[in-house]
């Protein structure tokens, strides 16, 4: 059990195998009663909705499923408005838990739905993809898209508790499960080496989903993820250490249009890009970009991306949202765990560093 002590708020991470079976019970022990409005998708519904709604019956709660439908282009305003008609037919009241049972997807939306009706009602993440495991659904930060950008539209609201179960990673298909190894090997080269050397020793028993080894892994990075957000959970200072490779990751995402190159395929590029740059400018200590190198191969990630256009990605990093005052904040290695912020990066770095990556 991890617990993230946030200025908005403080809640327990559980971790484990099978944790699914005892949502019930988790909500109980964590104050929560009355009705569980479940908020799923249509590809997890059928996966685990059964044994959620199992688990809360048994531990006395009134309960409801609503599935919306898969993927990114239904996290809008949209959807968030056919939950809210949902809602007011069940009769959810302030007192109701809104539990979101998916990815990052389905636990962003939820917790945006949370926070609005009813001025916010209890929320609850239970994640169901990696990444979401170990980054969206620690931190507070729920949204929605707009048609003009992405997570325009949200706020901060903590859950009441996090229920991650490890088991449900087996019906994960191979590419989302390689992405959340992207935002975990990012987390051990921000902030953890030792954890670099477990994921070079175990990569075959990890991408093959050993129960012990993947859970403990899982139950390290949300440990980590939550140091960050309980010291800066509104990202104006070691928050942003999470962006690393992010700056050229968004650009390249948003450059591709969001189709072609996921979010992890999108960092692991960007780090290799960020770790060239530190190279280039004396920052970054010879052997990290071998290094990131290695660590991608293993899991599959890629570290050059062919047929993008560099000089679309330079100017797309202009409009990063992490800009401050015109310049780009880049977040650089000076060694494995050593992060620093710069904001004096000069174009031709950048500019050299794409053209090696994006080559
Ligand atoms: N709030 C935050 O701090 C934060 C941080 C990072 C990312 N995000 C957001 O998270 C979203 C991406 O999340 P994601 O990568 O989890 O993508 P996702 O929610 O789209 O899930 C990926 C795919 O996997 C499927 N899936 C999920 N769990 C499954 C399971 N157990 N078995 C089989 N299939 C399963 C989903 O249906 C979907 O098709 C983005 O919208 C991003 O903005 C938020
Ligand atoms: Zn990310």
């Amino acid at each position: 059990v991890i617990e993230v002590t946030a200025a908005s708020g403080r809640y327990a991470v559980h971790c484990r195998w099978g944790a699914i079976d005892d949502l019930g019970g988790l909500l109980r022990d964590a104050g929560l009663a009355g009705s569980a409005f479940v908020l799923t998708s249509e590809t997890i519904a059928p996966i685990c909705g059964e044994r959620a709604l199992a688990s809360l019956d048994a531990a006395g709660f009134e309960t409801y499923l609503h599935t919306i439908p898969d993927g990114e282009r239904h996290k809008t305003l949209d959807t968030v408005r056919g939950v809210y008609d949902r809602l007011l037919d069940c009769h959810a009241e302030r007192t109701t838990t809104v539990i979101g049972l998916g990815g990052g997807v389905v636990g962003d939306l939820a917790g945006f739905v949370a926070a609005t009706y009813m001025r916010g009602v209890p929320f609850v993440q239970c994640p169901t993809t990696l990444l979401a495991m170990v980054d969206a659904s620690i931190g507070g930060k729920v949204g929605v898209d707009h048609a003009r950008g992405k997570n325009l539209i949200g706020a901060f609201y903590p859950p009441r508790l996090v229920v991650q179960d490890t088991s449900l990673l087996a019906t994960l298909p191979d590419r989302p499960l390689r992405e959340g190894f992207a935002e975990i090997i990012k987390h051990g080269l921000i902030m953890e080496a030792p954890m670099l050397d477990a994921l070079e020793q175990h990569a075959t028993r990890l991408l093959g989903r050993d129960p012990a080894m993947l859970t403990e892994l899982v139950a390290r990075n949300a440990a980590l993820k939550a140091t960050v957000v309980s010291e800066d959970e509104r990202e104006g200072g070691r928050r942003m250490i999470l962006n690393y490779g992010h700056t050229i990751g968004h650009a390249i995402e948003a450059v591709t249009g969001y189709s072609s190159v996921c979010h992890g395929e999108a960092i692991s590029a960007g780090m290799m890009a960020a770790a060239r740059i530190g190279a280039a400018i004396g920052v970054t200590r010879a052997g990290i970009i071998e290094r990131q190198q290695r660590l991608f191969d293993v899991y599959g990630l890629p570290t050059t991306l062919a047929g993008i256009d560099a000089g679309a990605v330079l100017a797309a990093t202009a409009h990063d949202k992490k800009v401050s005052a015109k310049r780009v904040r880049w977040i650089l290695l000076e060694e494995i765990a050593r992060p620093v912020i710069r904001d004096d990066v000069p174009d031709g770095a950048v500019r050299e560093a794409l053209a090696a990556v994006l080559g």
